[in-house]
């Protein structure tokens, strides 16, 4: 085969939609003629009530950023001693843990979903466990019964981290609408974003104003300030964008959809590399398109294949390596040792996730997959 054409431009892992120029040109119009920038505007107030309609949530709040929702949630639920989480994640459910004064405790992961493996779950609950904190990985969907099953058994809370599900439904039912609370992220790397931001939709509608009165300092009225709470506001740019993300998010889900499909039938193609599909009874976002290297078959390792692909101009990405149990302020937990955790050190020796964003065109996604090929075969 012919060596295939580098990309003029560099090609990165991901690229946010954007609503037109146009658009956002207006809305600062808008908000400038209210002179009202943050402390809950009117675009936050409409953005909460259409997101709440979009994702079909009970509850909903919205925040600064997905990060600070989770660190809400966890003191929401006034959590203490340990938490069962995935060590193949980014670092920000570790990290707000250890912020909470929470202990992580790593549960090895499913080689097909890369979700916590529900199999190992129980052994790590112990009189200290007062939660769950699963990730539903790249918009792939925990096996949620058994996760509540546990949870209802042992009367520990589950807080999902659903930071990159936006529209994902299982069995018809909106992905936030299970567990006790979870957080979406609206961070610009996302394929829903308020550039950056985030919320957590809930059952308890009790939860509402605790977590509300948080998020703004504890400020009850003017004068009054109930609890010892923090700033995790979203301001009036950041829903205003969020309002109007919700008028292109479908059509970015179908682009990368179909994106998604073409790289699936190439991909079949090219020995070493794996990929996963839909899953049954779930509705997927197509977030991100994530593959696995297997060295002995495909000829190079993720790394080398990384490294290559660059000189084409194709930025892939890591994602998750290195493991947060492998992070220096982790690594030293009973739970993190490498040999409780074999699943998840193999994946993140093997995991890559390429170009997947709207866009791109179909031709891209061939010739990336041309790169690949012509990698293997040369
Ligand atoms: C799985 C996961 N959880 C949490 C976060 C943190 O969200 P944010 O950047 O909105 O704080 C991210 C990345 O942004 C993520 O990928």
């Amino acid at each position: 085969m012919d060596m295939p054409k580098t990309f003029k431009e560099p090609v990165y892992v991901t690229r946010p939609a954007l609503p037109t120029q146009d658009a956002v040109y207006a809305k600062i119009d808008e908000i400038w003629g209210s002179q009202w920038l943050t402390n809950i505007g009117q675009q936050h107030k409409a953005f909460e009530s259409e997101l709440k309609a979009h994702l079909r949530a009970p509850n909903l709040s919205l925040f600064c950023n997905g990060t600070m929702a989770l660190q809400l949630a966890c003191q929401a639920f006034r959590l203490s001693g340990e938490v069962i989480t995935t060590p193949f994640t980014f670092a920000a459910a570790s990290h707000v843990l250890y912020w909470n004064n929470l202990k992580p405790v790593f549960c090895d992961i499913d080689p097909h979903t890369f979700n916590i493996d529900t199999s190992r779950l129980e052994s790590l609950i112990t009189p200290y466990t007062t939660a769950i904190l699963p990730v539903h990985v790249f918009g792939y969907p925990c096996d949620i019964d058994v996760i509540q099953s546990i949870a209802d058994r042992y009367g520990v809370r589950v807080i999902y981290d659903a930071a990159h599900c936006f529209g994902v439904e299982v069995d018809g039912q909106p992905i936030g609408n299970f567990g006790d609370i979870a957080m979406f992220s609206f961070h610009a790397t996302k394929i829903f974003h308020t550039v950056e931001g985030g919320a957590l939709t809930y059952q308890d509608s009790v939860l509402k104003e605790r977590l509300e009165l948080s998020r703004n300092f504890g400020f009850k009225g003017e004068e009054q300030i109930v609890v010892p709470g923090i700033n995790g506001k979203m301001n009036e740019i950041q829903a205003a964008i969020g309002l109007l993300m919700l008028d292109i998010i479908d059509d970015e889900s179908a682009k990368r959809e179909r994106l998604t499909r073409v790289y699936r039938e190439r991909l079949q193609d090219i020995p070493g590399i794996d990929f996963r599909t839909d899953m049954p009874n779930v509705k997927h976002n197509y977030y991100n398109f994530v593959v696995t290297v297997d060295k002995q078959t495909f000829g190079f390792s993720r790394d080398e294949l990384y490294t290559k692909l660059k000189k084409f101009n194709i930025f892939t990405r890591k994602y998750f390596y290195p493991l947060c149990s492998q992070l220096q302020c982790y690594r030293n937990l009973p739970s993190a040792a490498p040999d409780n955790l074999p699943v998840a050190e193999s994946i993140s020796r093997k995991v890559l996730s390429l170009p997947l964003f709207g866009g791109l065109q179909e031709d891209d996604i061939h010739r990336i997959c041309d790169t690949l090929q012509y990698i293997q075969e040369f």
